[in-house]
């Protein structure tokens, strides 16, 4: 089984701009674990800039808009020291299945061709620095249609696919990929839905601690984890709980 140790890792963590996002979380959890270097991928330099107000030497500011073509084989060229690659930039808009197609087709740019892009340029990197380590922000929503967010879900469905796929195709270089399944967390994204939250700094510790015990498969909150176990113990009856808004 692989395993991946944060400690004296050289990380890109994309999305991590914001300063309650879970991209935050991640660095904070990385620095804490004694990462060598976090690359921290934002859009906007100057408008995340103090967000990382500590000018920790090991943390970088990349700007990395992740559906900006050409850019991952440019990125991948100027930080061959990646070891580990967090896909932590998301985007909910809240699109319908007959909703606005410029929403839905923006959720799939950002939430599974802009990971895909840069997993590609990446597994090189990852390939020539020991084979490494890939997390991808999935959702609990990867699993079944969240009604306040279809294209949503459909595109982290999109996603949690790939990152089996990815697990297979890239386990002969050595790539530990580990799928990130969150409920509902305490971030900007989430600021809508009325539920019980986890704190995305708890959700940064324990993507850490799930690299560092080889797990595949994180789901990194309690009301996630009720959520998958209610829909894995009757899949009809939660689907039709969701329809009735349950
Ligand atoms: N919060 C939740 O309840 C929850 C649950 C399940 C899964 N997730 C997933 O966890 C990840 C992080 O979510 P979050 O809650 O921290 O969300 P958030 O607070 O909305 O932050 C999303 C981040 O993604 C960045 N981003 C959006 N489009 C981008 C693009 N084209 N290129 C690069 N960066 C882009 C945003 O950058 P700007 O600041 O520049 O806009 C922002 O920093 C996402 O993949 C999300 O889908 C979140």
């Amino acid at each position: 089984m692989s395993s991946f140790d944060s400690h004296d890792s050289v990380a890109l963590v994309t999305g991590a701009g914001r300063k309650n996002g879970i991209g935050k979380g991640i660095v904070d959890a990385l620095l804490a674990a004694g990462a060598r270097k976090v690359y921290v991928g934002v859009r906007n330099r100057a408008a995340s800039a103090s967000i990382y107000p500590q000018q920790d030497g090991r943390v970088q500011l990349v700007e990395l808009d992740v559906t900006e073509g050409g850019r991952a084989e440019a990125v991948a060229g100027e930080l061959g020291d990646v070891n580990l690659l967090v896909h932590n930039a998301g985007l909910f808009t809240g699109a319908s299945a007959l909703g606005d197609d410029a929403d839905q087709r923006r959720e799939f740019e950002v939430n599974v061709f802009g990971p895909l892009a840069l997993t590609r340029a990446f597994a090189p990197v990852l390939k020539r620095n020991g084979g490494g380590a890939i997390v991808l922000l999935n959702s609990v929503a990867s699993h079944f249609s969240f009604p306040l967010g279809a294209s949503y879900s459909a595109s982290k469905a999109a996603l949690h696919s790939f990152t089996q796929a990815l697990r297979r195709e890239l386990a002969a270089q050595g790539t530990h990929v580990l799928g990130v399944y969150p409920g509902p967390i305490d971030t900007d994204m989430a600021e809508k839905i009325d539920m019980p939250k986890t704190s995305a700094t708890e959700v940064g510790r324990r993507i850490v601690a799930a690299l560092r015990d080889g797990e595949e498969d994180l789901l990194p909150d309690d009301t996630g984890a009720q959520m998958y176990a209610g829909f894995r113990a009757d899949p009809k009856a939660f689907e039709r709980g969701l329809a009735a808004g349950a």
